[in-house]
């Protein structure tokens, strides 16, 4: 790849879905373009280009932000948040709300970002138990990601056993299926917890992000920190938008909101509620 090349393909990557391309993600831009040049029997990073770009490049479009995109991810990545919503904001939702108007005003959270779905399934787990302590509580999980790929995966549901290992035993025993081959070292969610979140494709980079009911809390972890500052700071706005007031936003360890003009007060590090 040239670096005139280079050039051309970091401003169309941000321009399409926030990620920042810095010269020093050359190499890896390219090696994970090349896998996708030798599924089309493309030989120049050139052609790929002008593919990209021209009439039918929507359609491959989808295909280069799933190589360009990184999905890393855990099941109770980063504990204190998952601890915070149990302990603090569950109980505070139950108090203004009243038990027992849970299908009236069901606690709505989006995983913005998702993955592969270990955050999305670690919050069904964490709500589900909560709700069996609490009868009449209810909630909803929108999850939503850009890459197709990444989103079919989370759908199947299906984990080599090594990555749940920060599920606590008795939610392991409680919400994940081994593989009747023994052969076979997977897992799969069990049912009931797969349907209680509903995956999307989405680009945060879209305008347009509505929600019919204002969200309680929003993750959106490990995220922004692949876009740059412009561009975090719009998105941000976005959710607070889509924010219930008073509502939480979730960012990554290494996110934060400093610097920024927004209705936002911070709570504990990286949690954040909405102003009222
Ligand atoms: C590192 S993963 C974080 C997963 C999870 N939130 C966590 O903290 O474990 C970042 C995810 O953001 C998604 N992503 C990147 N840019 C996006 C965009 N413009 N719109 C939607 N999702 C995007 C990627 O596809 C990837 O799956």
């Amino acid at each position: 790849m040239t670096q005139a090349e280079f050039s051309r393909y970091s401003e169309f990557i941000s321009s399409q879905c926030g990620i920042k391309m810095p010269q020093s993600k050359k190499v890896m831009l390219e090696a994970r373009l090349a896998k996708r040049l030798r599924t089309l029997g493309i030989d120049s990073f050139g052609e790929y280009f002008e593919r990209l770009t021209g009439e039918d490049g929507r359609d491959e479009l989808v295909h280069m932000l799933n190589a360009v995109t990184t999905n890393k991810t855990d099941f109770f990545r980063e504990p204190t948040h998952f601890q915070y919503l149990e302990q603090t904001i569950l109980p505070e939702f139950l108090e203004d709300h009243g038990p027992g108007t849970g299908d009236e005003h069901p606690f709505l959270v989006w995983s913005a970002g998702c993955s592969t779905g270990e955050e999305p399934y670690t919050l069904a787990m964490v709500l589900t138990e909560y709700a069996e302590r609490h009868p009449g509580f209810r909630f909803s999980i929108l999850a939503t990601d850009i890459s197709t790929k990444v989103l079919d995966r989370a759908k199947e549901a299906v984990y080599d056993a090594d990555r749940v290992a920060g599920v606590p035993l008795e939610l392991k025993k409680k919400y994940l299926l081994r593989s009747k081959d023994p052969a076979k070292n997977i897992v799969r969610i069990v049912p009931s917890l797969r349907s209680q979140v509903q995956f999307r494709r989405l680009n945060l980079m879209e305008e347009g992000i509505t929600a019919t009911e204002p969200f309680d809390a929003i993750f959106c972890r490990n995220v922004i920190i692949y876009f740059d500052r412009a561009i975090q700071e719009r998105l941000l706005g976005r959710f607070c938008r889509v924010l219930r007031p008073d509502g939480y936003l979730f960012l990554g360890h290494s996110e934060s909101i400093h610097g920024f003009d927004l209705p936002l007060r911070r709570i504990i590090s990286t949690v954040h509620r909405r102003n009222g």
